[in-house]
């Protein structure tokens, strides 16, 4: 009989029979990485119950090889295939295999094996009954040599982070320079010395092979200052629409010029005829990209900004005279000829750097102030117009949108084909503008992982103030395809819910003073950092309200449902007598969780608009279904993170927004009463009813307590982490079964009941 049925006993066993004589430092966990059975030292190791086809499994192992080259991780000089029952390790090399390795491979890696030929272990190794073959196993598995591998358009990304991650004050330079033009430092990839044991030096000459990669080869620095990511070329196809389209708009006898001030590696410029490129204008200001446009481009344009390179044109990774943001840069005479030609028309086609300093992400980083644009000449004269709100300096791409219309588009006829996600025009009002055409893209296609609308849009320098217009969506398949996706209307945003819908100030009947929470729901600590709130106390009031801001960027952060008042204010108090009438505001902002599609993201945004209209309707009691329905949707949703605990004033404070009418009626229940209620609200209301059974049946349950959905998850659905598969347990399994059942229910009823009458109203526009 096997001595082994679980892959995972037989690895544990092999481990700590042998680890203890190669690296007693090393636990198994050390050695676990990227889904293999692990790599010690320069060996990767694979273990099976029974090898019967060694070539299979030696495929398996390829693939994974080859993955840690486009990761940029060393690849072992070692592969050992194990047989657990056996007792037998087949050695092979891999740098036999190297060719195989430097191949892409799609799915998993342990699937379709079959087909593969290779050659002999270089050493059968019987460690099971042998003891010489088990020494011959461990002088294998301290040895800690590695397959050289070739730098290549798929793998240089990995190893370019992997750099960066090894020497993080490394510039660009260090990684890929090169010996051509005027700065000569010979990067890594020439001349490897942190990963000489790892890489082949790469011998192409120039970094023209890497065009479409040098936003992803930035240094962290640059990354955060130049916010470069390159547009996918089916998009810059499409764009060119908009281009022969304002071409089409140059007055007869006129000459034109097509400036991009950002242009990368030229990605937009590819699909120009030769005619176009004789009108076209580039410039970038990172130092290796202007090499590679030089490359690609300068033969065919008619300026490039530097012409030439000179001995002065590196300046610490940046290119003299190209900062497009810079008041040396907007002086320029090559442009300026153009100008102050009023027979040229100037038509601009960008796709700016993108930059939020008020972004989760750059926040993370600890980014916000260094930022070197935020000192640019564009900056300061940006931040002296008036008109210009003061949210959109946060965004870098807003600098190149106003400086745009503030500096080179001078007549009806010119024009600006700009690629930025929405806001700048539907919220932060940057320019209004005559709108000529557009496109959505998603945002995934731009070297990001993020599905959100970018609009590309054609726009005219004459004033006008558009309430709406429509673009039509294009994704990219699988296949590589551009997917038209409809039609998508983009509406502007003139207020948001704080300045219509929030309760202002206190009633006279409030007392100062009480407690507050975390965002959580439970009682944040008197002397926590952050506090901002000026807590009421009152028995009419049921709960705290923040729902901030238009945008859905970071949607849980920006909406907050609490008994009481959130640390950091930012919401108003709810109360009994005008609860109902409120919670729209938190129904809308859960919109992005439940409707996450790309078209989505970045374009549907929360507004005030309908506030009118809205209060039209309440008071002619046209609402009061869909209120109780938005009620419902409210007490079973899980960012209510309304809770019922004693606080630390001695006050009981209720969750009165939830179902559980253990301790009596909550307001919810005593006002859901008059709902008349069809399929779906009964569905609801028996889910509810199975989540609170299952919650008092869990040993946490404490029967004082009245509960909402949060609640419940948060301190009865409870979990830990099984140490052995590090896979979560659930306590409660049938309590967690029913919670994720609500989800699902909650989550229709969202989308059919509630979610039309949000538009209608323009909480969601
Ligand atoms: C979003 S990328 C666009 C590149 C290319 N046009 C494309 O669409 O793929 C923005 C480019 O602007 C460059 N850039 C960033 N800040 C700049 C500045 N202040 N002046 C000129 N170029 C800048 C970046 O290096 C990057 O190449």
């Amino acid at each position: 009989m096997d001595k082994y049925t679980l892959e995972r006993d037989g690895q544990i066993d092999f481990y700590k029979r042998f680890l203890p004589r190669v690296n007693p430092s090393l636990t198994i966990d050390d050695i676990l990485d990227d889904n293999n059975d692990g790599v010690l030292n320069g060996n990767l190791l694979e273990f099976k119950l029974r090898i019967p086809d060694l070539n299979s499994v030696l495929f398996q192992c390829i693939k994974y090889l080859s993955a840690m080259r486009v990761k940029g991780k060393p690849v072992p000089a070692g592969i050992h295939l194990i047989d657990l029952n056996a007792g037998v390790d087949w050695y092979f090399e891999s740098s036999t295999y190297l060719a195989d390795i430097e191949k892409l491979y799609s799915g998993g890696a342990s699937k379709d094996n079959s087909g593969f030929i290779g050659g002999k272990p270089v050493k059968t190794l019987n460690y099971g009954n042998n003891d010489v073959d088990a020494e011959n196993l461990i002088m294998l598995l301290k040895q800690n040599s590695y397959t050289k591998i070739h730098i290549d358009e798929n793998c240089i990304v990995g190893w370019a982070t992997s750099f960066y991650k090894a020497v993080p004050t490394a510039r660009k330079e260090d990684f890929i320079g090169d010996d051509t033009g005027a700065h000569k430092t010979i990067g890594e990839i020439r001349k490897p010395k942190k990963f000489s044991e790892f890489i082949y030096p790469y011998t192409g000459e120039t970094n023209v092979k890497f065009n479409y990669l040098m936003d992803k080869l930035n240094d962290t620095l640059q990354k955060k200052n130049l916010g470069a990511f390159y547009t996918h070329k089916l998009y810059a196809e499409k764009a060119l629409e908009l281009v022969h389209k304002a071409i089409a708009r140059v007055p007869e006898g006129n000459d034109y010029i097509i400036l991009d001030r950002c242009a990368g590696t030229g990605n937009l410029e590819n699909g120009l005829s030769d005619d176009e490129l004789s009108h076209v204008i580039v410039s970038t200001v990172e130092y290796y990209e202007y090499k590679v446009l030089q490359e690609l481009l300068g033969s065919k344009v008619r300026h490039i900004i530097p012409p030439t390179e000179t001995n002065d044109t590196f300046n610490a990774g940046l290119v003299t005279g190209a900062d497009a943001l810079s008041k040396e840069y907007l002086e320029n005479p090559v442009i300026k000829q153009y100008l102050e030609n009023t027979k040229c028309t100037i038509i601009l086609f960008e796709n700016p750097p993108y930059s939020e300093t008020t972004s989760i992400e750059h926040q993370k980083r600890k980014a916000g102030k260094t930022s070197f644009w935020k000192q640019s000449y564009i900056m300061s004269e940006m931040k002296k117009d008036k008109e210009v709100k003061g949210s959109t300096y946060n965004d870098l791409s807003n600098l190149f949108i106003w400086s745009a219309f503030k500096y080179y588009l001078r007549q009806p006829t010119d024009s600006y084909i700009v690629f930025s996600p929405i806001k700048y025009w539907k919220t932060q009002h940057l320019i209004s503008r005559e709108f000529l055409g557009g496109f959505a893209f998603n945002r995934r296609h731009f070297h990001t992982n993020i599905d959100a609308c970018v609009m590309c849009a054609l726009w005219g320098q004459s004033k006008k103030n558009h309430r709406r217009f429509s673009i039509r969506a294009y994704d990219i398949d699988k296949e590589g395809k551009l997917k038209a996706e409809g039609t998508l209307s983009i509406k502007r945003i003139y207020s948001i819910y704080s300045q219509k819908f929030y309760e202002k100030g206190s009633r006279t009947d409030d007392i100062q003073g009480g407690i507050f929470a975390e965002f959580d729901g439970t009682e944040a600590d008197k002397n926590r950092a952050s506090i901002r709130i000026r807590p009421l106390t009152n028995d009419n009031i049921i709960a705290y309200l923040v729902v901030k801001g238009a945008n859905f960027d970071n949607p849980d952060s920006c909406v907050h449902l609490l008994t009481v008042g959130a640390y950091d204010a930012n919401g108003f108090y709810v109360r009994r007598d005008n609860f109902l009438e409120k919670l729209p505001m938190f129904c809308a902002s859960r919109y992005i969780t439940y409707n996450r599609e790309w078209t989505e993201r970045a374009r549907i945004m929360k507004s005030a608009d309908g506030a009118e209209k809205y209060k039209k309707a309440l008071s002619n009691g046209k609402l009061e279904k869909w209120l109780l329905k938005s009620l419902l949707f409210t007490c079973l949703e899980m960012q209510n993170h309304m809770r019922t605990f004693t606080g630390s004033d001695g006050r009981f404070y209720k969750n009165e927004l939830c179902l559980d009418g253990t301790n009596g009626e909550t307001l919810a229940i005593s006002t859901l009463k008059a709902m008349n209620k069809n399929e779906k609200e009964n569905e609801l209301f028996e889910q509810w009813n199975r989540v609170l059974a299952c919650a008092k049946d869990t040993s946490e349950y404490n029967s004082s307590l009245t509960y909402g959905v949060y609640q419940i998850f948060a301190e009865l659905d409870t979990s830990y982490k099984d140490e052995k598969t590090g896979e979560t347990v659930y306590n409660n399994v049938e309590l967690h079964t029913a919670l994720q059942a609500l989800k699902g229910l909650v989550k229709d009823y969202y989308n059919a009941e509630i979610v039309p009458t949000l538009f209608e109203y323009e909480f969601l526009k």
